[in-house]
């Protein structure tokens, strides 16, 4: 099985809200295989930008209802916007919103996704607005998602499509930043870190994508070469990041 994320910085332009990357989405539902697959994504900016401005990881607030109700609706426009072009691709995908089936704090329901698999359906789930057992309201990140999936499902292989070639030494925008080709113990303690975004910044990724590792091989790839997808699951040579 493979688990894969598609990173909100490669389904949407980060800086213009809502701006969704259809082409890219596109290439990337063409690279992917037809089944044993689950697939997650983030929120770029259908969901970073208001999330910042409501600050919704603070909890509730009655003036936050209306950002919180946002979110959502924006969320969900992006989920189905990809999910066209994943049925377009004859992916049989089957949309799962985490703020209808999961309680941040609480167990994840994990039946959906069972089900979804017994019938050779593919789950699509997302980072998205969430309620919380104590703040009330929060951001469940797809990140979380994908250690919760890996946990319950291990899969062979957990891809996280970024817009870069994968982990870098320092942020990737910075003159002399190298490709760290295997990140482990060692190199993680070196790694320099992103400017954090609400759902904790490139630490937090990083620290989610070890975790996985316990349970799948975990591998980081630039969406914009999703051939690369396919190289590593032939098992052949490919650019990107191997996490341990
Ligand atoms: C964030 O999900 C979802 C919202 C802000 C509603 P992620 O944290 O997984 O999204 P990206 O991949 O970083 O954009």
């Amino acid at each position: 099985m493979l688990l894969i994320k598609l990173g909100g910085s490669v389904i949407s332009n980060k800086a213009n809200y809502r701006e969704f990357r259809y082409a890219a989405v596109e290439s990337i539902a063409s690279n992917l295989p037809k089944r044993d697959l689950i697939i997650v994504h983030g929120g770029g900016s259908f969901g970073h930008i208001l999330a910042r401005k409501h600050r919704i990881t603070e909890g509730y607030k009655p003036w936050k209802t209306e950002g919180f109700a946002k979110i959502g609706r924006d969320m969900m426009d992006l989920n189905l916007r990809i999910l066209d072009i994943l049925l377009e691709n004859d992916i049989p995908a089957v949309s799962f919103p985490p703020h209808a089936y999961h309680v941040m704090g609480g167990e994840m329901n994990m039946r959906i996704f069972e089900e979804s698999l017994s019938y050779e359906l593919v789950p699509l789930t997302y980072g998205d607005i969430i309620f919380h057992e104590e703040k009330g309201f929060d951001i469940c990140s797809g990140d979380y998602l994908m250690l919760q999936l890996a946990r319950r499902f291990r899969p062979e292989k957990t891809i996280f499509l970024t817009d870069v070639d994968g982990i870098y030494d320092r942020p990737p925008s910075l003159d002399g930043a190298t490709l760290i080709p295997v990140v482990d113990e060692e190199t993680m303690l070196q790694t320099s870190l992103e400017v954090p975004d609400v759902t904790g910044g490139m630490e937090y990724k990083i620290g989610m994508m070890r975790k996985i590792a316990k349970y799948s091989e975990v591998y980081v790839l630039n969406g914009f070469h999703p051939e690369r997808i396919k190289n590593l699951m032939e098992g052949k040579k490919f650019v990107g990041t191997v996490v341990k």
